[in-house]
């Protein structure tokens, strides 16, 4: 990524972050994510990224812990303020954060609330270009992330040097639509919204922003990638949002499967 992109991606996005109310002088505040917001300002976001973690921990860690039976050698991806990061060192594994956002409310910095609890490495990087050696982890995780991504065929390809052949990688809260069509138009509508609220779009990076069924299809065919996928259940509400915005003809909403996806060898 080019330095004058990333720095203009980098300032837009923290803008946005910090209008938004995320982050916290407090450390309770990092402590107590992705259940609770201590501010409640985000109270429902959290709510549903509590619930794909908790998901996460039971149904598809605790499988992954099985198979190895070691703790594990795992990559955030995207980290942010290293909420998972610290909660994966707690599980007695030894993550590394990597994010290009070294902010100290909602990037790496804010990590260091954690380190003297559960210390772990930090490191400002981009996941197209992993300062890790090849075969050196046995998991990568993208939480909410990947989908910063403008090529997934690259963000992929450095994740699989990284992995060892019996490692995996997943992706969690990262929309996923069934058609490209219903993706773009959620692309097109944020970039409206950011340009109302804040003065600008916030496309600086071309950001895909989305997968599709097809999309996931071509990836798996193309970079030899077995998909299983997770559906996660976030209550009645939720599950009603297809069948609301059917009736009040809007686009379908999008869905937060967890993309478990493993190489061929
Ligand atoms: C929505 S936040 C998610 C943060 C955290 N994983 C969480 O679950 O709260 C997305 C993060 O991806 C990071 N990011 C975006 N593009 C990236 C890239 N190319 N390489 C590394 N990190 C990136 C951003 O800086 C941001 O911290």
């Amino acid at each position: 990524m080019q330095a004058n992109v990333r720095q203009r991606f980098l300032d837009d996005y923290v803008k946005i972050r910090h209008a938004e109310g995320r982050g916290s002088r407090e450390s309770d505040y990092y402590f107590a994510l992705p259940y609770r917001d201590v501010t409640g300002r985000l109270q429902d976001q959290w709510t549903i990224r509590g619930k794909s973690y908790r998901y996460l921990e039971k149904r598809v860690l605790a499988a992954i812990e099985k198979q190895f039976g070691r703790p594990l050698r795992i990559a955030d991806l995207g980290a942010g303020n290293c909420w998972m990061s610290y909660r994966l060192a707690l599980r007695g594994h030894q993550p590394v954060a990597i994010d290009i956002l070294g902010d100290p409310l909602d990037g790496l910095a804010a990590g260091r609330h954690f380190q003297q609890v559960t210390p772990f490495l930090r490191v400002n990087a981009e996941f197209d270009d992993l300062p890790l050696a090849g075969n050196s982890l046995d998991l990568a995780i993208y939480n909410a992330s990947i989908h910063y991504s403008t090529d997934y065929r690259r963000t992929l390809a450095e994740v699989r040097r990284c992995l060892r052949p019996e490692g995996s990688f997943l992706i969690v809260d990262s929309p996923v639509y069934r058609r490209r069509e219903h993706g773009e138009m959620m692309r097109r509508e944020r970039h409206q919204q950011f340009q109302a609220t804040y003065g600008f779009a916030s496309d600086t990076l071309q950001s895909l922003e989305f997968f599709d069924e097809e999309m996931l299809a071509e990836l798996g065919r193309d970079l030899g990638i077995h998909w299983r996928i997770y559906r996660p259940w976030y209550g009645w509400q939720w599950a009603m949002r297809p069948w609301k915005a059917r009736w009040k003809g809007k686009r379908p909403p999008s869905r937060f499967w967890i993309l478990a996806g493993r190489f061929a060898s």
